[in-house]
């Protein structure tokens, strides 16, 4: 087997390495790596709270989108209590459980890949403090729709912290998008948590924020550690931010990128739902694992669940044309509709 990687589509990272005003402004920060960054991100959080159009008492900042969620658990989570999600998800959920001693409640997704919203609230309890929804979802890009949503955070007790994953909502297109600020104004538990690292292209940098009720926004910033946003991040950040219709550019560009993906996938046979992320996934009974193998052998690296599913992080053009060309090799998928 060839192990060349050529196309790194694993990570759901962005094709595009920072803007030129952006490496500036990194390079800048360099220049003055000598000097300790504020104590707290304070200015971060009042530049990123004004672009939300929320009070800086609404935000919290940590390494990544992963960062605040572990200040969130930190804040909320007893040894012993637990933690809801659906599972197949992001990797880091069990072991965020696990570095607080929560007791995991995997959820399984419905056949369709979806969360499934009705089995979730079932699996909460007295001992459950947080219940996690990723929207779009990881790996599947399902949506949970804006209706859906609000009658889901209504439903979920008042000791349960809802932790709202949006670290694709960028590339999320439809009229069934959430009203995040509505939202946030109408459910004082819950945390919507947003990332730096996927549409804005700064994974190596670290910075995630999170969004709520200035209450828990308090609660959760006790666990902010102190220097702990580091300068050339805070910088980038903020570049990127000015940067904001050239980003949103290169989103739609990966937007329809994954919609050129998923056409020409599904004329090869695959069987693929419509996504909302920056990726496209690709499930059994499909021959996944034979395409993870195609995939390799041509250099292409993606995320792969054996005997479950296959997930393929949209690259550039070239990036995308080499998964088409692979997995067109495969052996034929059954024909579309005819899913058993
Ligand atoms: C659903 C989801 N949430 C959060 C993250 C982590 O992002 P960050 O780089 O902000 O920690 C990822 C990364 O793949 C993800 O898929």
């Amino acid at each position: 087997m060839d192990s060349t990687v050529l196309h790194r589509l694993a990570l759901n990272e962005s094709p595009y390495p920072p803007l030129p005003s952006v490496r500036k402004a990194m390079r800048r920060a360099v220049a003055q790596a000598h000097r300790y960054p504020q104590f707290y991100p304070d200015d971060l959080i009042e530049r990123i709270a004004a672009w939300c159009r929320v009070g800086p008492d609404r935000v919290v900042v940590g390494s990544g989108s992963v960062g605040v969620a572990l200040q969130l658990l930190q804040a909320v989570v007893e040894p012993g209590d637990s933690m809801a999600y659906a599972w197949r998800t992001f990797d880091a959920y069990p072991l965020l459980a696990a570095m607080v001693g929560a007791q995991p409640v995997p959820v399984p997704l419905s056949p369709d890949g979806r969360q499934d919203l009705g089995a979730l609230l079932t699996a909460l309890d007295h001992r459950t403090r947080v219940v996690v929804l990723c929207n779009p979802h990881n790996p599947t890009g399902s949506l949970v729709t804006a209706e859906d949503l609000s009658a889901f955070l209504r439903q979920v007790p008042r000791h349960v912290t809802v932790l709202l994953d949006e670290a694709y909502v960028e590339f999320a297109r439809g009229t069934e998008l959430p009203d995040t600020a509505a939202l946030l104004d109408a459910h004082p538990h819950l945390l919507v948590l947003r990332t730096f690292s996927k549409a804005y292209g700064l994974a190596a940098l670290r910075v995630g924020y999170g969004l709520g009720a200035p209450g828990l926004v308090a609660r959760i910033r006790r666990h902010q550690l102190p220097f702990g946003i580091n300068a050339v991040a805070t910088a980038a950040v903020k570049a990127s931010l000015r940067a904001g219709g050239e980003l949103r550019r290169r989103v739609d560009t990966v937007v329809a990128e994954r919609e050129r993906l998923r056409h020409e996938l599904v004329g090869q046979g695959w069987h693929i739902r419509p996504g909302h992320a920056n990726s496209v996934w690709l499930a059994a009974p499909d021959p996944v694992d034979e395409g993870a193998a195609a995939l390799t052998a041509a250099g292409v690296q993606a995320r792969h669940y054996p005997g479950e599913g296959l997930r393929l992080t949209v690259g550039g053009r070239e990036a995308n044309d080499a998964v088409l060309t692979a997995l067109a090799g495969v052996s034929r998928p059954q024909a579309p509709g005819r899913r058993p």
